[in-house]
C-alpha cells in the first residue's frame, strides 16, 4: 500500500472520486493520462487498477450479456442451457460470465442491460428475449422465526423510523455506545468481531475527517441476505451508518455495493433520497454516497475495499494499522457489514437487555440465513443464533427437492458439512468452529448427491485462483496449483499425492495474508475428511 497514493486520491474528497471516474471512463491511454494528471497519480498505477476488475477489463468490452458462474447455479446445473438459449440471440463472444448474482433461490441467472434475471430457461427465455419483454419475479420465501424479529420487519415509515435518531441525538454518546457494547453485536461479515469495540476504537482515533463504510460487496457465491436487506430494509442499513457516524464523529457514509446487484444500488439510492428529504428538516450533518464495485470478490475484504474506493489496485493491506486508525484516504474509518449495521435500530430502540435474550451467550441476536433452490422453501430466514441446523433444514427449508450429500455453509471459505453432521450443529459461531467448520456469513448451499466432490474441489481452487488479489504467493500460486491437481486427477492420467496436497494446504493456511488463501483449506479439508471414500480413486495409494 502506498500512503501517498491514498492521500493523493483523497485530496479531492469522496465526492470527486477517482475510482468512479475510472469506472465511467473509456480507459484509453489519453483518458488515463488526464486522470493521472488530475490526481497526481502515475498512469501505470491507474492501469494497474483498471486491469484488475472484470467489468473494466478491455477483453470484456464486447460482452453484452453475463451468465452467472456462481456456486449455486453450478450445483443446480442450469447454466449450460442458459448459454445455449442466449446463444440464439447473442454471438459467443458477446456472452461473458459474472460471479454470483444472488439469485441462488432459483438459478439460471444472468445479467442483461444492467438488470438481473433468473428462473427462466428454455422456451420461456427465448420467448421473453424475442419480445424484449424481460421481467423477472425474483420471489423467495422471507420469514423471521425469532421470538423478536430484529431484521425482517415491516417498515414504519421514514419519519417514524428516524425519530429514534432524533431521540438518541439528545443522549450522551457514551450511553449509546455502552448499549451497543452490552448487546455484544458481532460482525456478520464473517469474522464475528464486536462492532461496539470497533466503534470505540474509531471514536478514540484522531482525525479531522472520519468515514463510515458499509461493506455491501456480498461476494460469497450462494449468499443473498445482504441483497435482501439492501433492497427490502434499506433504511435499517442507513440508520446503522448514521448512528455510527454520530458516535465516531464522521459526517460521511459510503456504501460500497457490488455491481452485480444493480437493483440494490437503485433501492439504496431511493432510500438515500428519502433520508435526505427527512434530514433537511433536522440539524444533522451526515451524507451518504454509493460507490459501485466493478466485479472483484476480493473487494469484500475490508482493506482491499478501501483501496478500491481510493482507485488503487485492490490488494489486501497488512494490518495493523487497522482501518479504525488509518482507513480510507488515511483517515479513521469504520467498516462494517450490511447486516451488522442493520441490527442497530432494534438494539437502540428495544435495548441491549432484550437483544441479549436472543441467540446464545456468545453469539447474541439473530442471523439471516439463505437457502438455495434445492430446498423446498428457498429464501431468506431470520433465525436466532443457536437454532439446530436440522430444524433449519426440515422446518424452514422443508427438506430438499433432490437428494443432497453435504451443505456448504458460509461461502467459499466456509465449511462443507456432510449429512452425518447435520444433527450435531447449531447455527452459531462456536458450534461451527468447535466442529471444524466456519459459519462465515451463513449462506447455505446444497451439494447434490450426484455432484462429484473432485469437481467441487476444482471449483473451490478455481474460484480462489480467479479472485486472488495476487499480493502473496501462497494464495496466488497455491490456488492455481491446487486447481491443476484437481483437473489433472479428473483427466485420469494423474493421481494426487496426498502429502503434496497437505503441504499445499498448510502453506496456504499459514502463509496467506488474508482469509481468501488462508481459509480455503477449511472446506477443502472438510471434503477430504468426509468424502475420502468417494475421492479414493483420484489419490495415489501409499
Ligand atoms: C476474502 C474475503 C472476502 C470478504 N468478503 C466480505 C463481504 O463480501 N462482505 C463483508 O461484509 N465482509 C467481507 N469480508 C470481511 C471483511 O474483511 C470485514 O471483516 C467486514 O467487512 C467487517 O464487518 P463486520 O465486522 O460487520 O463483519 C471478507 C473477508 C475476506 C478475507
Ligand atoms: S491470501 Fe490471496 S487474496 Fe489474500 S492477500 Fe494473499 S493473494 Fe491476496
Amino acid at each position: 500500500m502506498s500512503k501517498n497514493l491514498s492521500l493523493l486520491s483523497g485530496r479531492k474528497g469522496i465526492k470527486d472520486n477517482l475510482f468512479e471516474k475510472l469506472s465511467a471512463s473509456d480507459l484509453s491511454p489519453e483518458t488515463l493520462k488526464v486522470l493521472a494528471k488530475e490526481y497526481l497519480i502515475g498512469e501505470a498505477n491507474l492501469m494497474g487498477t483498471a486491469s484488475f476488475y472484470d467489468f473494466l477489463k478491455k477483453e470484456n468490452d464486447a460482452k453484452k450479456v453475463h451468465v452467472c458462474n456462481g456456486t449455486a447455479c453450478l450445483l443446480a446445473g442450469t447454466q449450460e442451457q442458459v448459454k445455449v438459449d442466449l446463444g440464439t440471440q447473442f454471438k459467443p463472444e458477446e456472452i461473458g460470465e459474472i460471479c454470483c448474482l444472488g439469485r441462488c433461490h432459483e438459478n439460471a441467472a444472468f445479467q442483461l442491460d444492467g438488470k438481473n434475471y433468473s428462473g427462466i430457461n428454455g422456451q420461456d427465455l427465448q420467448t421473453v428475449l424475442a419480445h424484449k419483454s424481460l421481467d423477472t419475479k425474483d420471489e423467495y420465501y422471507v420469514e423471521s422465526v425469532s421470538k423478536e424479529a430484529v431484521l425482517i420487519q415491516p417498515f414504519s415509515g421514514v419519519a417514524q423510523y428516524y425519530d429514534l435518531f432524533t431521540e438518541l441525538y439528545t443522549k450522551p454518546k457514551a450511553t449509546i455506545l455502552t448499549e451497543i457494547i452490552n448487546a455484544n453485536l458481532r460482525g456478520r461479515g464473517g469474522a464475528g468481531f464486536p462492532i461496539g469495540l470497533k466503534i470505540e476504537a474509531c471514536k478514540k482515533a484522531l482525525g479531522h475527517q472520519k468515514y463510515i463504510v458499509c461493506n455491501a460487496d456480498e461476494g460469497d457465491p450462494g449468499s443473498y441476505t445482504d441483497r435482501y436487506l439492501l433492497e427490502h430494509q434499506p433504511h435499517a442499513v442507513l440508520f446503522g451508518m448514521l448512528v455510527c457516524g454520530y458516535l465516531v464523529g464522521a459526517d460521511t457514509g459510503i456504501l460500497y455495493i457490488r455491481a452485480e446487484y444493480p437493483e440494490s444500488v437503485d433501492k439504496i439510492q431511493q432510500a438515500i433520497f428519502e433520508f435526505e428529504a427527512w434530514s433537511e428538516l433536522h440539524p444533522f450533518d451526515f451524507s451518504f454516497k454509493i460507490i459501485k464495485g466493478a466485479g472483484a470478490y476480493i473487494c469484500g475484504e475490508e482493506t482491499a475495499l478501501l483501496a478500491s474506493i481510493e482507485g488503487q489496485r485492490p490488494e489486501v493491506r497488512i494490518r495493523p494499522p487497522y482501518p479504525t486508525e488509518e482507513g480510507l484516504f488515511g483517515y479513521p474509518t469504520l467498516v462494517n457489514n450490511v447486516e451488522t449495521l442493520a441490527n442497530l435500530h432494534f438494539i437502540l430502540e428495544k435495548g441491549a437487555t432484550l437483544y441479549q435474550t436472543l441467540g446464545t451467550k456468545k453469539s447474541t441476536g439473530t442471523k439471516l440465513i439463505c437457502l438455495d433452490s434445492f430446498f423446498n422453501r428457498p429464501g431468506v430466514y431470520e433465525v436466532e443464533f443457536g437454532m439446530p441446523l436440522s430444524d433449519i433444514i426440515q422446518q424452514l427449508g422443508q427438506g430438499f427437492k433432490h437428494p443432497v450429500k453435504a451443505l456448504h455453509i458460509g461461502g467459499p471459505l466456509g465449511g462443507v458439512v456432510p449429512e452425518s453432521k447435520w444433527q450435531d450443529l447449531t447455527l452459531d459461531f462456536e458450534s461451527f468452529y468447535q466442529s471444524g467448520f466456519h459459519l462465515g456469513h451463513a449462506s447455505i448451499l446444497s451439494i447434490p448427491e450426484q455432484f462429484p466432490m473432485i469437481k467441487y474441489l476444482e471449483h473451490l481452487f478455481e474460484f480462489t485462483a480467479n479472485e486472488s488479489c495476487g499480493k502473496c504467493f501462497p494464495c496466488r500460486l497455491g490456488s492455481q496449483r491446487g486447481k491443476e491437481m484437481m483437473q489433472q486427477a479428473q483427466a485420469k492420467k494423474y493421481k494426487i499425492n496426498r502429502i503434496l496436497l497437505d503441504d499445499l494446504l498448510m502453506t496456504l493456511e499459514e502463509g496467506s495474508l488474508c482469509g481468501l488463501g488462508g481459509a480455503l483449506p477449511i472446506p477443502v479439508r472438510n471434503i477430504l475428511d468426509y468424502f475420502s471414500e468417494e475421492l479414493t480413486t483420484y489419490f495415489k495409494q501409499h
